[in-house]
C-alpha cells in the first residue's frame, strides 16, 4: 500500500518542475493527480508521464490560479473525475525580476496574483470538497473520515530577502500567512495545511540567465547560492517533493501550520 492510497490530489503548475516531480511520486504512492497548468503542452505531458507509472492516475487542467473561475473549475474536476478532493498542492509560482525602484506595476501585480492570490483562490476553491464535506462527516460520526492536506509554497529567498525579488518575496512570504490562517480555521475539520520553502533547486526558475530572458539567475550568483549549500549541490526536484509528500501523507496527520526549509542545510534567518 503507498502512502497515498485512496487519495486524490490537486497539484497546481505540475507540468514542469517541482509540481510534476510531486505528481509522479504521488501516483508511485497510489495517488490520483490532477495536473494543473496555465500552460497545455506541459500539463499534457506531465499527465502522459504520470500515466506510464500508474494507468487512470491522471487527468490534466489548464487554467490559471490567479483566476477564480479556473480554480472552481480545477478543484471540480478532481471531484468529476475520481470522486472526490483530498490534499491541495499549492506549487504553482513564477518570478519576474527587477530591483524595487524599477519594478513595474505589470511585473508586481502578475507575480502577486500568481504567487499569493493563487494560492488563496485555489484554498477558497477546495472549500466545498473538503472543508464542508468533513463538517458533514463530523456532524454524521463524530470526526472526519480522514484527514485532508493542503501544502502551500513560500522559499528560503523570501525568508532571506532578496535583492530583485520584491514582488517575489512579499507573495511568498504572505503564503507563510494564509497557512497559519487556515491551520487555525479548518484545523477541526481534520484538514491540515503546511508550507514548504524549496531553496535552490534545479528548474526553469534557476537556470542560468542569458541576456533578455524573463526567468533565471545569473550564473555568478548561482554558484555564489550553491557555496551557501551546506549538502554542496542544488536541490532537484524530487529532494522537495519528498517533503510535499511527507505533509501530504498520514505520516504528518498531527502537524499544520508549520513551515519547513527544504534547502540543503543552507541557513535562513
Ligand atoms: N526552483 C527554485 O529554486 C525555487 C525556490 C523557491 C521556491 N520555489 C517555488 O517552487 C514552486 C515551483 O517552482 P519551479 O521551480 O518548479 O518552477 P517551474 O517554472 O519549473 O514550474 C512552475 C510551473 O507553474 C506553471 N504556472 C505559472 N503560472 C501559473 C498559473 N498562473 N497557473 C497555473 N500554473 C502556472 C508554469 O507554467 C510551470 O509549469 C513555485 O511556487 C516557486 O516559486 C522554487
Amino acid at each position: 500500500m503507498g502512502l497515498l492510497s485512496d487519495r486524490v490530489a490537486v497539484i497546481t503548475g505540475a507540468g514542469r518542475g517541482i509540481g510534476r516531480a510531486c505528481a509522479l511520486m504521488f501516483v508511485r504512492e497510489g495517488c490520483k493527480v490532477v495536473i494543473n497548468d496555465v500552460e497545455e503542452a506541459p500539463a499534457k505531458e506531465a499527465r502522459d508521464a504520470c500515466e506510464k507509472v500508474a494507468k487512470d492516475s491522471a487527468a490534466f487542467h489548464v487554467g490559471s490560479v490567479a483566476n477564480p473561475s479556473d480554480t472552481d473549475t480545477l478543484m471540480k474536476t478532481a471531484a468529476d473525475t475520481f470522486g472526490k478532493l483530498d490534499i491541495l498542492v499549492n506549487n504553482a509560482g513564477i518570478t519576474r525580476d527587477k530591483v524595487t525602484h524599477l519594478m513595474t506595476d505589470e511585473w508586481w501585480d502578475l507575480v502577486i496574483d500568481v504567487n499569493l492570490t493563487g494560492t488563496f483562490n485555489c484554498i477558497r476553491s477546495t472549500a466545498p470538497y473538503m472543508r464542508d464535506l468533513a463538517k458533514k462527516e463530523i456532524e454524521q460520526h463524530g470526526k472526519p473520515a480522514y484527514n485532508r492536506k493542503i501544502v502551500n509554497f513560500f522559499s528560503t529567498a523570501a525568508i532571506r530577502g532578496n535583492p530583485g525579488q520584491v514582488n517575489y518575496t512579499a507573495a511568498k512570504m504572505g503564503n507563510i500567512g494564509i497557512t497559519r490562517t487556515i491551520a487555525q480555521e479548518w484545523g477541526r475539520f481534520g484538514i491540515n495545511c503546511n508550507a514548504v520553502a524549496p531553496g535552490f533547486t534545479n528548474t526553469r526558475l534557476t537556470h542560468a540567465k542569458k541576456p533578455g530572458d524573463e526567468l533565471g539567475v545569473p550564473e555568478e550568483q548561482r554558484q555564489e547560492m550553491i557555496k551557501r549549500i551546506p549538502l554542496g549541490r542544488i536541490g532537484e526536484p524530487e529532494d522537495i517533493a519528498g517533503a510535499v509528500l511527507f505533509f501530504s501523507s498520514r505520516l504528518s496527520d498531527f502537524i499544520t501550520g508549520q513551515e519547513l526549509n527544504v534547502s540543503g542545510g543552507m541557513q535562513v534567518p
